[in-house]
């Protein structure tokens, strides 16, 4: 599951045009203008680029140094947690209260595995599963 995700979001980078048409997410607001629909797909873009750097950090072989892994894995998170936040500031996007509730979902659990992984001890476990909560709106 987790890996399929991951695969649609890599072919999406490398043929983004197509694969955008493929993977519509069924939340997509009838009435975003365009401008908001370009944010939208460059923050999903910059969203997908560092969850698969989240992923390859945390399968690092052998693991990146503790305190590096650590730090990265917080700065990745935190960053697709003010995106997340900044989406849903978006003036017309907060109209759509079914999209911000979800995307408001996404940040929550986005905020838990930054704090699970800045714990005594670090946790990585909801880091790891982070990619899944893109199924609030992807397929
Ligand atoms: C709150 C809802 C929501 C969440 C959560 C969400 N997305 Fe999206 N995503 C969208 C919408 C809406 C679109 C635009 C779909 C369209 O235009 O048909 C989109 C589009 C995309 C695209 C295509 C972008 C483009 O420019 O073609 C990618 C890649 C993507 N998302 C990746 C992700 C990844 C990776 C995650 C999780 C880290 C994620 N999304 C989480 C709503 C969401």
């Amino acid at each position: 599951m987790r890996w399929l995700i991951l695969a649609a979001f890599l072919g999406a980078l490398a043929a983004c045009a197509q694969t955008s048409r493929q993977m519509r997410a069924h939340t997509y607001p009838q009435s975003f203008d365009y401008i908001t629909r370009d944010d939208v797909h460059d923050s999903m873009l910059q969203l997908a680029l560092r969850v698969q750097r989240l992923d390859a950090l945390l399968r690092a072989e052998p693991p990146t140094q503790d305190e590096t892994r650590r730090s990265e894995a917080v700065s990745l998170l935190a960053d697709m947690e003010a995106r997340t936040q900044q989406l849903s500031r978006g003036g017309s996007i907060s109209n759509h209260s079914e999209f911000s509730a979800r995307l408001s979902h996404f940040a929550s659990d986005l905020r838990a595995a930054r704090e699970a992984v800045q714990s005594e001890p670090a946790n990585y476990f909801l880091a790891g599963a982070v990619v899944g909560s893109c199924t609030y709106c992807h397929r």
